[in-house]
């Protein structure tokens, strides 16, 4: 299979590219994409099978509060495939891109996301942990609470400070 991987920053995205990834997002997240504002990205990965899109995952840089104390984190969101691409690893060669992206060249402590229960096991193969929140985020109204799991990946040998978390902005 020819697959074609790239990351690209926010403001180098395709504008064909940002067409395909707002259609995807409302096939596949529907309205629970309209729940919140959301953050724009800083960096993108892009999996492509034979030239044509077929996954992404993207990398909000931010340094969140856990416990008390800052952290460094990629927060990792839009982790999707279309249907006709899943269950072909594109998704999780996006994945461990943006896991080699944010050790090596953006030199984080943390990956961060935010997953629903049914795909917890999805990242835990990955090797991500599930973490305890609450995870506080700021919305137009005011601050508002994450009511899905959280999960976090060690990129170095720093152990997770523990709750609660405030994504200082945002959620991705
Ligand atoms: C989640 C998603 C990106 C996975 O894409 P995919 O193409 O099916 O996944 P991959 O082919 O990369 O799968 C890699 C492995 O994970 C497994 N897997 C896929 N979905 C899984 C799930 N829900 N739970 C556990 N394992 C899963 C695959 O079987 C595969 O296993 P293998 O390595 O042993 O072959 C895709 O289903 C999707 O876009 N879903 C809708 C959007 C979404 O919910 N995104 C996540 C937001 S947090």
């Amino acid at each position: 299979m020819e697959r074609q991987i790239e990351v690209v920053s926010e403001h180098e995205l395709q504008p064909e590219d940002r067409e395909a990834l707002e259609e995807w997002s409302r096939e596949l997240f529907g309205e629970a994409e309209d729940k919140y504002d959301w953050a724009r990205p800083d960096w993108r990965v892009l999996v492509r099978e034979a030239g044509v899109l077929a996954a992404h995952a993207a990398i909000s840089q931010r340094t969140v509060s856990a416990n008390g104390e800052p952290a460094r984190v990629g927060g990792i969101g839009g982790v999707m495939s279309p249907r006709k691409f899943q269950g072909k690893g594109h998704a999780k060669i996006a994945m461990l891109r943006t896991h080699e992206y944010m050790r090596e060249t953006l030199g984080l402590e943390f990956g961060f996301l935010f997953c629903s229960a049914p795909l917890l096991r999805y990242y835990q193969r990955l090797g991500w942990e599930r973490i305890e929140g609450p995870v506080t985020f700021a919305q137009d109204e005011g601050d508002a609470d994450w009511e899905e799991e959280a999960m976090v990946l060690p990129l170095t040998d720093r152990i997770w400070p523990g709750p609660p978390i405030d994504l200082n902005g945002l959620p991705w």
